[in-house]
């Protein structure tokens, strides 16, 4: 399912809640290093789209998508715990990737937690290659997927 969510761009207003969300939803079990003065710069960052979905309780889902010339590199997405599997996520994810288009990406990259079972399906689901697994990408006890999508002409 895919939500018909309204998306909007983030504002330094929400670098708070997008820091905590990170903290509690992808981070957990490592050092917090999407802090509030890093978010806040991020959503500064010309090269950098932040989309907030909003609800009545707060932030109900997040994405940042950085672009680095036809390469864009999802650094983080989170929907809140009572928001998942709604088709919000998905939603944020479609809107980046269409951001990522106009910009002239050609592939966007993320990474998850090997372990991240919910992720790993998710970003399968939308047509994301494993491309390569790894030890220690977060922790060294923690290893990551790396995964892949050609928006064009797969090099
Ligand atoms: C991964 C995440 C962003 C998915 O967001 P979501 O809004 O819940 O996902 P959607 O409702 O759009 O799901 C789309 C599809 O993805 C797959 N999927 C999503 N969550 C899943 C889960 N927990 N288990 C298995 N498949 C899942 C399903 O195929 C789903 O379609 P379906 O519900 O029709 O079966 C969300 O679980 C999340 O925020 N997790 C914590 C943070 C995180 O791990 N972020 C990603 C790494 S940076």
């Amino acid at each position: 399912m895919i939500a018909d969510a309204a998306i909007r761009l983030a504002t330094a207003a929400d670098a708070a809640g997008i820091a905590r969300m990170s903290r509690d939803l992808i981070e957990h079990g490592l050092p917090w290093r999407w802090t509030v003065e890093r978010v806040t710069r991020t959503i500064r960052d010309p090269n950098t789209n932040v989309a907030i979905v909003d609800d009545r309780e707060g932030i109900a889902a997040f994405g940042i998508m950085f672009h680095a010339e036809d390469d864009a590199h999802l650094l983080l997405l989170a929907v809140r715990g009572n928001a998942q599997r709604t088709g919000i996520g998905s939603a944020v994810l479609l809107w980046l990737e269409a951001a990522a288009r106009t910009a002239g990406a050609r592939r966007i990259r993320v990474e998850a937690r090997i372990d991240n079972d919910a992720a790993r399906s998710f970003y399968n689901e939308h047509g994301y290659h494993e491309r390569v697994i790894r030890s220690g990408m977060y922790s060294s006890a923690l290893a990551g997927v790396r995964l892949e999508k050609w928006l064009r002409g797969e090099a």
